[in-house]
């Protein structure tokens, strides 16, 4: 029987949360509905118990929450444009999953569930960095929902005693994240243009900044997230990031010097639902958590185009 459950196994924080448990020596069960997903990267996670469900099936919720104790609820349609397009389709795969996962928690009697918040839910206001006592004021259907999964972590914890933690994630990136979609996150769509040669677009002036989280920060955040005694972090809402803001114009020097590319960015009109800027104030989870940032972003974007590099070397 697992122990742990990560939800959305099949994306890139969800399978990297599951290959360090795992490395530890963790009884992992992990479910996917490949709608974002990809079977790929379930490639050595083979120790894992595997389930095949979508968290909008309120049965698939309960088969996957069966004797478990601590879940890692990482499974969204994780793209700000994706619910500009689609915003039923993003409140039935973030809102209604995410509730039907916290009713099956409950009637399974799992202990505890470490959330996958969004940034996104601050919104386009000036004030930085961004800390958790500000207003949130999401501008994205994306962010909404989000943040509706947010109050749903915090009422179960209130309400039905469930403990729930909520990690507020920052611009995650790293090996693993998908570029193929153009819903897919900046970092990964620009790796991967650019190993190839190929001009990326910045959408805007390239201007806009954020806080990128290199995924080994994210990992190490939710298992220190698991761990923590319940009286101090049950129930709360905390950044992950690294405290470090970049803009896209920077990112793009940095890659060119990391990929070789030596060509110039494409400017495009601005992407509708888009914040400006975005930079956490990390001290909540210092201080809750124990957190500390393991990976720079120069390190973690080297880390990262070695690992696109390898993916396009065996394509
Ligand atoms: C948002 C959320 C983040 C969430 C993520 C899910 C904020 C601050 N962050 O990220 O918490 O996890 O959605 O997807 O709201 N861009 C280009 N060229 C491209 C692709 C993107 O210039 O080819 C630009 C975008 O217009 C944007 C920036 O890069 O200004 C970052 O975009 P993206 O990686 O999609 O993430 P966010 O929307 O910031």
């Amino acid at each position: 029987m697992a122990k742990y459950l990560v939800t959305g196994v099949a994306g890139f924080i969800g399978r990297s949360i599951a290959a360090a448990l795992l490395a530890r020596g963790e009884t992992v069960r992990g479910i996917d509905s490949f709608i974002t997903g990809k079977r790929s990267n379930l490639i050595g996670l083979e120790a894992m118990e595997f389930i095949e469900g979508d968290l909008a099936d309120p049965a698939a919720c309960a088969k996957a929450c069966a004797g478990v104790e601590i879940v890692f609820h990482e499974a969204a349609l994780a793209s700000v444009p994706r619910s500009v397009a689609d915003p039923v389709g993003t409140n039935v795969n973030c809102v209604d999953a995410t509730l039907n996962l916290l009713v099956a928690a409950r009637d399974a009697g799992v202990r505890r569930i470490v959330y996958a918040g969004s940034s996104s839910a601050y919104g386009d206001t000036p004030t930085l960095p961004k800390d958790e006592s500000m207003l949130p004021n999401p501008i994205s259907p994306y962010a909404v929902a989000k943040l509706a999964g947010e109050h749903y972590m915090r009422v179960f914890a209130l309400v039905y005693g469930l403990e729930t933690v909520v990690l507020r994630y920052f611009n995650v990136f790293g090996p693993h994240q998908d570029p193929t979609s153009h819903y897919s996150g900046v970092l990964a769509i620009f790796c991967r243009r650019m190993l190839a040669g190929e001009q990326p677009a910045i959408y805007g002036d390239g201007e806009q900044s954020r806080d990128f989280t290199y995924i080994d920060n994210v990992v190490q955040a939710n298992l220190l997230a698991a761990a923590a005694p319940a009286e101090k972090v049950s129930g709360q809402m905390m950044n992950l990031a690294t405290g470090v803001r970049i803009t896209l114009n920077q990112t793009f020097e940095i890659l060119c010097e990391l990929t070789g590319y030596k060509g110039k960015p494409a400017y495009a009109e601005s992407r509708a639902g888009d914040i400006k800027d975005s930079l956490a104030d990390i001290s909540m989870a210092r201080n809750l958590l124990g957190y500390e940032p393991i990976v720079d972003f120069r390190e973690g974007l080297r880390r990262t185009v070695e690992w696109y590099g390898t993916q396009s070397a065996e394509a």
